[in-house]
């Protein structure tokens, strides 16, 4: 080839891969031109640097630098027209506005605690304080000093979680009244929030690990008239004004003992699936306590009575927000959680 073409055929290399560059609408646009004309195997750039073998030699010099230039010009535009692509790419990406908008991701309260707060508050206000025991229990506290008979059916394993060598995980909240009534004197009103176990199968209303809350008041002159009067209280305050009735029941901690019913809240007393078609849904179990428990705690049964309750938030929950299955309450699945959350 002389001299001419050479640079005839430089210039056209030159114009042609800036133009296609320069032309190029994206990043994969200018990744074919690159190969195109910058590329090791096929590129035109290679192709010239190879032409350069057949340039006679006192011309070599001229046309060398003439490639030389060609070349590096070509590597300049590739780069700055890669580098505004990019740049392009990247603020496309910022300003879509289209995107759907991020939304923090916040934490909030499950509904058990906020049934637990909520009820601790009701308390607050009418003089409870509370109290929390240990969940890993003596048998003394949990069933003993309860006055719980040694054949007992709670006492069973097949009921309760024994721990090896000394000890059970606690099965209600209860052993905390012995507890307290150990440690203050009267009176005494406290509301005792606290994990219980049992050994029970995890089905739609039952689960092996659940939340109760236990209240307890004791002093000289209490009446069964402070259990019902404060306890209707807090079912107005908790449910809003709604029926409320007593049944005699047993426990071995408590004499009398009675279940409270609250007129169910769904479909106000006429029967649904919420309240099994009883028109009452159960929230708790209370008593007075038995005399023998305050002895066991060290008290004098005859001058000290008093009454203690224990529910269950989560079954409080359940019917408060319409829950069919309880153990939706332990998934942690926060597409339910964020419903009730707050
Ligand atoms: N401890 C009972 C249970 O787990 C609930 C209970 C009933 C607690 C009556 C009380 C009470 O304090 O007076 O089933």
């Amino acid at each position: 080839m002389n001299l001419q073409d050479y640079l005839d055929e430089a210039a056209a290399v030159e114009r042609e891969g800036l133009a296609a560059f320069a032309g190029a609408p994206d990043l994969e646009a200018l990744e074919t031109a690159r190969i195109a004309v910058l590329g090791d195997r096929q590129g035109r750039v290679k192709a010239l640097q190879e032409a350069l073998r057949t340039i006679a030699k006192e011309d070599k010099p001229a046309a060398g630098k003439r490639f030389n230039e060609t070349r590096s010009r070509l590597e300049a535009l590739h780069s700055e027209r890669k580098s505004a692509l990019e740049r392009s790419r990247a603020s496309a990406r910022v300003e879509d506005l289209t995107l759907p908008a991020r939304r923090a991701w916040r934490g909030a309260k499950h509904p058990v605690t906020l049934v637990i707060e909520e009820i601790e508050e009701i308390f607050r206000e009418l003089g409870f304080t509370v109290a929390q025991g240990p969940e890993a229990e003596t048998e003394w506290y949990n069933f003993g000093a309860l006055n719980f008979p040694p054949n007992h059916p709670a006492l069973d394993a097949h009921d309760t979680l024994y721990l090896e060598g000394e000890g059970v995980l606690r099965t209600h909240t209860s052993p905390v009244q012995v507890r307290t009534l150990q440690t203050y004197p009267p009176p005494i009103r406290v509301l005792i929030p606290g994990t219980v176990y049992r050994r029970d199968f995890f089905d739609a209303s039952h689960a092996p690990a659940f939340a109760q809350v236990e209240g307890l008041c004791v002093d000289e002159g209490i009446s069964f008239v402070d259990l019902k009067s404060t306890l209707n209280r807090f079912a107005e305050r908790f449910f809003g004004a709604s029926r409320t009735r007593f049944r005699p029941s047993y426990f071995p901690f408590t004499e009398p003992s009675a279940e409270m019913d609250v007129q169910c809240g769904i479909c106000g007393g006429t029967g649904c699936a919420a309240c099994k078609g009883t028109g009452w849904i159960e929230i708790l179990g209370s008593g007075m306590v038995h005399p023998s428990v305050l002895e066991a705690a060290g008290l004098d049964g005859e001058r000290y009575t008093g009454w203690a309750f224990g529910m269950g938030p989560a079954r409080i929950a359940i019917s408060r927000y319409g829950i069919p299955d309880i153990r939706i309450l332990y998934d942690s699945d926060v597409r339910f959680l964020e419903q009730i959350a707050q």
